[in-house]
């Protein structure tokens, strides 16, 4: 996790680098600091603490240099402090390094360097690398880069300056993401995108163990040999409005509200020409006789509700595994297997190493991923692009809709290609696809009950999440969202399960969300409403239940109707909403929420 940045060029560095980390706070955000060049050394200010409290350092020490680095932090080695934040600058004071990962084999080198008389001052893996470059530099920062590179082990993406080199800013990454900005003014690196926006929308994605040298007027890009490489320059299609709050109080309201908009570009995107489209033609599901869907949190989830689809369409047996154990379990795959891969960030360590799992035993693997250029776009064997646009809040909402619907035309697809399903089936179930988005329109119009709702629930203790089917598969995502950013334990049971355990924990004064879309089941699911309702328990139900009847211990949030395929579309809006009030009312920092960070980087 944690974000890293870096200007060379014209302008004053240091605005430049705050305003960046502020697009990347979203990574990491328990300290943040900057380093900016002068002539005879480094000015550094590192704080503890949420960006803020950078700022007012910076207020009261203003820095100005045309050169810089700077880092926000989610602690992996070493508590956050004011020490252990980022910038690190090495013993000598020569050189200053932004690191993203995890240096694994840090310890025996502090040991070595420390033997050779180093002397370090924080607890973490990343000062190492400042310790090494100065270890080895020799009057060529990129040698010393290089030499760093080949001594450590682990995922790192690096911002690079030295004393002895003005005008010069180097970057490498390996398995941890790296864009470089090309602008008129100057130069960047930078860990996600949204941090240059404001100024370019040209970029290069870096890729494993290359080298970036930036200078005021040129970039240079090397190979690990050190020879010259061509990198192309990108155009970036996200824009600065899709970086900024626009007027809400907070990016998860915000990404929430413009679900309508990206699903419809999502589902555009797989119908007009294009990569989406010609990778859905191109895949030949009868080549397979096993999908494994892997990812891991809300990716996980959406994994979970797209089974029900893919079983339901295609009549073929899918398994959804977390990249966490699918990884370390000697999987039961092979060419046989299509592995779908299922990643916002398109860097999730965890999802990483499934996929190179996954390819090591032959496998085909297929990505659906929203950060065009991230490391898993780019190796899996096939990529889908979910058109969220840079999704910043923690909790993932946009992201998470446009998932579900490159899934679901995905499963329609495999079924005809696989008979399942006739072609007026088909077109049934694509035009109901298109009308989620009016759908969701519909929902958040009445975003007013939901919020009245919701800010009654801010005193539970605990909230559990029932559904049956794929009602269950999205009371996953339900229960995950609110824990997430409000911080009131909850749980998502299968409905059937409730009176193997979890009905012990109910009493006066829980709250059930009981999900109910699958018309089919409706009368089981309100027979466990009515089981705990009647051992104290209120109840929330949320579905297309027109038979639903309001008491004072029951209220319903109805859903328009539709298949019960693609309901958890529609569900899930309301179980963003509710989350996010809940939160709200609390006056959480919605987004960002303690201990987490939205791109999970490492183990
Ligand atoms: C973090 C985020 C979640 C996300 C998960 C997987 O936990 O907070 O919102 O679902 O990582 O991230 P990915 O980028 O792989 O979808």
């Amino acid at each position: 996790m944690c974000g890293i940045i870096g200007y060379v060029g014209k302008e004053n560095a240091v605005p430049i680098i705050v305003d960046g980390l502020k697009k990347l706070e979203y990574r990491g955000y328990d300290s943040a600091g900057v380093a900016i060049y002068k002539d005879d050394g480094f000015d550094v200010v590192k704080q503890k603490g949420r960006l803020s409290a950078l700022e007012q350092r910076l207020a009261q020490k203003p820095l100005v240099g045309n050169m810089g680095i700077g880092h926000t932090r989610w602690a992996t080695h070493g508590e956050p402090s004011d020490v252990n934040s980022h910038p690190h600058v090495g013993s000598k004071n020569k050189i200053a390094v932004v690191h993203n990962g995890i240096i694994e084999n840090y310890k025996h080198l502090k040991e070595r360097l420390e033997h050779w008389g180093v002397n370090f001052a924080s607890q973490t893996d990343s000062e190492v690398i400042a310790q090494l470059a100065e270890h080895y530099y020799s009057g060529d920062l990129m040698d010393a880069v290089v030499k760093v590179s080949n001594a450590v082990e682990g995922s790192y993406a690096l911002g690079v300056m030295c004393v002895d080199e003005p005008d010069t800013l180097i970057a490498i990454k390996k398995d941890n993401p790296l864009i470089i900005g090309v602008a008129k003014h100057g130069h960047f690196i930078a860990s996600d995108v949204p941090a240059v926006l404001k100024h370019t929308d040209k970029v290069c994605y870096l890729n494993d163990k290359e080298i970036a040298v930036l200078k005021e007027g040129s970039v240079k890009f090397f190979d690990i040999d050190g020879e010259p490489l061509e990198k192309q320059v990108e155009t970036v299609t996200w824009t600065m409005d899709d970086a900024e709050k626009g007027g809400y109080p907070h990016f998860m309201l915000k990404e929430i509200m413009e679900q309508p908009k990206v699903l419809r570009d999502t589902i555009q995107s797989v119908l007009k020409s294009g990569n989406n489209k010609n990778v859905i033609d191109t895949l030949d599901i009868s080549r397979f006789n096993k999908i494994v869907i892997t990812a891991c949190g809300s990716a996980y989830n959406a994994g979970v509700v797209a089974r029900y689809v893919f079983e339901q369409l295609c009549r073929m047996s899918v398994e959804v595994e977390l990249a966490s154990e699918f990884r370390y379990k000697n999987a039961i795959i092979d060419e046989k297997t299509l592995v779908i891969l299922v990643s916002q960030s398109g860097e999730t360590a965890d999802t990483i190493a499934a996929m190179r799992e996954a390819k090591s035993k032959n496998a085909t693997t297929l990505s659906i991923v929203n950060v065009v250029g991230s490391t898993i776009a780019k190796e899996a064997n096939f990529c889908l692009f979910t058109a969220a646009g840079p999704e910043i809040a923690v909790a993932t909402t946009k992201a998470f809709s446009s998932q579900l619907a490159l899934l679901y035309i995905l499963s329609i697809r495999f079924a005809v290609k696989l008979g399942k399903i006739s072609q007026v089936e088909e077109q049934k179930y694509l035009l109901e696809i298109s009308q989620l988005p009016d759908k969701i329109s519909s929902i958040l119009k009445r975003i007013d009950s939901i919020q009245m709702y919701a800010s009654e629930c801010v005193g539970y203790k605990s909230i559990f999440f029932i559904g049956r089917n794929i009602d269950y598969a999205i009371a996953l995502e339900g229960s995950l969202k609110l824990k997430e950013i409000s911080y009131i334990h909850s749980e998502a049971y299968a409905g059937g399960e409730l009176k193997h355990g979890t009905i012990s924990l109910v009493e006066e004064n829980t709250l059930v969300v009981a999900l109910s879309n699958c018309e089919r089941l409706y009368g089981k699911i309100m027979s466990n409403a009515e089981q705990v309702i009647s051992r104290g328990a209120k109840v929330l139900l949320i579905g297309n239940c027109p038979e639903a009847k309001e008491t004072d211990k029951l209220f319903h949030i109805g859903l328009p109707q539709g298949s019960e395929l693609f309901s958890p579309s529609l569900s899930v809006i309301v179980l963003q909403l509710f989350s996010y009030y809940v939160a709200a009312n609390k006056g959480l920092d919605i987004d960002k929420p303690r201990n987490l960070a939205k791109s999970v980087t490492v183990e």
